[in-house]
């Protein structure tokens, strides 16, 4: 078995599962396409490519893509890919007419350059997997992120979802807490892609809350819910999520909206990249391959 990549994220993984890791080398052309090339050749092995889609997205989507082909190309016997986070899928269906699909596109694409097998952690909605006719599967981290919490000793931990859409995650992060939970509603501006959250009068006076999502990108979502919990005299209030893309001023916006802590995994690696997800992606890799 095979692991060709170049993320520290993979080598943790292959250590985990006790397979080769073999790196890849790779550079920019001078007009800024990607090149790579893989070491070795994959006669009858099982190899798995894992890319995970931090910025650049579209050039890490690319780079997936040529490693999938050529990988198969180079004989891999099995071809698994595992996306730790898949970027476009929130653009999961035509909010506006006209537009196109992300995920729809993606998916495509990584099945046609030759995956057998896709895994990824916390996709935005599970449901997009059924866009695949291979084996899909999706991950989730907040059962790590929940223990990574437990060991920060919350006072009186009370766990939020800024949209209903995170609810999943934050029960499960609620569970390893011990705590409750709630969401609050979220509108987007289809356009503009600003957020409007409405105010909730949730239980958090003099409590340590936990705010979970999926993904902070710009980090409004989160802001927004802090702001209001803060009024509501929440105590420490600590920003949790599996994809920390934490986009331009994100960070500033959060502490600014009252955040004292960041927490994400290393689906992307930064500096709030506190929990791993590679014992999980081991996990799961050592049941299906
Ligand atoms: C969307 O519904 C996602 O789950 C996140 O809430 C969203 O991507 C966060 O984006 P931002 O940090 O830019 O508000």
């Amino acid at each position: 078995m095979s692991i060709p990549t170049f993320a520290k994220l993979a080598e943790k993984i292959a250590v985990g599962l006790g397979a080769k890791f073999s790196p890849v080398e790779s550079k920019t052309f001078p007009d800024g396409e990607a090149y790579m090339r893989f070491n070795q050749s994959f006669e009858n092995e099982q190899v798995i490519v894992i890319q995970s889609c931090y910025p650049q997205q579209d050039r890490r989507l690319i780079e997936l893509f040529m490693m999938l082909d050529a990988a198969k190309d180079l004989g891999a016997e099995s071809l698994f890919a595992v996306v730790p986070y898949l970027a476009y899928a929130r653009q999961d269906k035509r909010f506006r007419e006209g537009e196109t699909i992300g995920i729809s596109t993606v998916t495509k694409l990584i099945e046609s350059c030759g995956a057998d097998a896709f895994l990824t952690v916390d996709i935005h909605k599970e449901e997009s997997l059924k866009l695949f006719n291979i084996n899909a599967v999706n991950l989730s981290a907040m059962h790590e992120l929940g223990k990574y919490l437990k060991e920060s000793s919350l006072g009186r931990p009370y766990v939020v979802a800024p949209d209903k859409g995170a609810i999943e995650h934050a029960k499960k992060v609620a569970e390893v807490l011990g705590a409750d939970y709630t969401f609050f509603g979220k509108t987007r501006d289809l356009k503009t892609g600003e957020v409007q959250t409405s105010v909730k009068d949730a239980e958090v006076r003099d409590r340590d809350v936990v705010v979970v999502d999926d993904i902070i990108s710009t980090g409004g979502t989160i802001a927004n819910v802090a702001r209001i919990i803060k009024n509501q005299g929440a105590r420490k209030i600590i920003a949790a999520c599996t994809h920390p893309l934490l986009v331009k001023y994100a960070k500033t916006k959060l502490q600014e909206a009252g955040i004292d802590e960041i927490v994400g995994t290393d689906t992307i690696e930064s500096d709030v990249s506190r929990v791993t997800v590679a014992k999980i992606i081991a996990g799961a890799l050592r049941a299906l391959v």
